[in-house]
């Protein structure tokens, strides 16, 4: 970063494709930390300090400690659409412009979904371990014999755009009877062409055969599922978790999966991530992926490419397409 240039300065927290850091570069001042490795804390805090701006992706986490020592900064752009690292009030308070990415990465994610879905219910991971490892003897009646999704009842847990696209799938491709929970119901229009009923949670955990999470990550959905919620899910039901990791209590997850009643799990998605809770490691009977729902290259170049059209409108005078908090737009930048 040359620090005579008079343009914007903004951070980019880690390696993103090139093309994106080509739009960037034309009219900002970048730092870019070309790694996959994200920044300390207190490197994070001491790259951001001179900067006007910053790229940002999940592992960032902008707070009110991290805003205050940095306060130059005026657009924080993240090119995922959970925003649960970054304290939207406290940036709000400071003027602080945040967007997210949402939309572009709706059905890649749901597809992603629905593929853990159907490896968790149909055990393709652990068979195939079990085929790699040179276990495969003989054909037999009940080897591997899983849970099927055609025509059982899929319960979505967070009825969002990514949450409508996997009951979508599920309703439209395989026949599914379909319940959700969610704060606000949906349209009934939507709810007919669906077949969707809402339930309340302890209905929509007693009913599901396939359960899929999809809420937000906040205060209020931390642990959202832990132990007695478990519990109350049917003898060889199914669990998918695309939302957050916190969302699901993990070492409940893990003596539920050991315990009953769940037959299995897919994760892609954990408390503490990348670290996995160990009786997660240990069960044979969860499907375990490193947060890749969104991860098709076009669209996690499409969601690189939204945080850049933010952060270009931001410091061009314009309006951000996907911003968080549009009445910090009214400040003087
Ligand atoms: C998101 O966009 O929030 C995803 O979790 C990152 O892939």
């Amino acid at each position: 970063m040359d620090l005579q240039d008079p343009r914007p300065r903004v951070l980019v927290t880690r390696r993103i494709f090139a093309p994106v850091l080509e739009r960037l570069s034309a009219s900002l001042s970048l730092d870019v930390h070309d790694s996959d490795q994200a920044l300390s804390p207190e490197a994070l805090r001491e790259r951001l300090a001179g900067c006007d701006g910053a790229f940002v992706a999940t592992t960032e986490r902008i707070d009110a400690a991290l805003l205050d020592a940095c306060p130059r900064l005026r657009a924080v752009c993240s090119m995922a659409v959970g925003y649960n690292n970054i304290d939207l009030p406290a940036c709000t308070a400071r003027g602080v412009l945040v967007s997210n990415a949402p939309d572009v990465l709706t059905e890649t994610t749901a597809d992603f979904g629905f593929a853990l879905l159907l490896a968790t219910a149909r055990r393709v991971t652990e068979s195939e371990h079990f085929l790699r490892a040179g276990q495969w003897r003989t054909w037999s009646v009940d080897l591997f014999a899983g849970q099927d999704v055609h025509g059982a009842t899929l319960g979505i847990l967070g009825m969002g755009r990514i949450g409508q696209a996997v009951a979508r799938r599920g309703v439209l491709g395989f026949g599914m009877k379909l319940v959700y929970h969610n704060r606000s119901r949906l349209p009934a229009q939507t709810e007919a062409a669906l077949g969707a009923r809402w339930v309340d949670k302890d209905t929509l955990l007693a009913e599901a055969d396939h359960l899929v999470i999809v809420v937000p990550y906040t205060p209020e959905t931390h642990h959202l599922v832990g132990a007695a919620e478990l519990a109350r899910m049917k003898p060889g039901a199914t669990l998918v978790n695309i939302a957050r990791g916190g969302v699901v209590d993990d070492a409940a997850l893990a003596q539920a999966l050991r315990d009953g009643p769940l037959a299995a799990a897919g994760l892609d998605v954990f408390e503490g991530e990348p670290s996995v809770h160990p009786g997660l490691l240990a069960a044979s009977n969860v499907v375990l992926t490193p947060h890749i729902a969104s991860a098709s290259l076009r669209t996690r170049l499409a969601m690189a490419h939204l945080a850049a059209d933010n952060l270009l409108a931001f410091f061009s005078g314009g309006t951000p397409p996907t911003a968080l908090n549009r009445e910090v737009l009214a400040r003087p930048r």
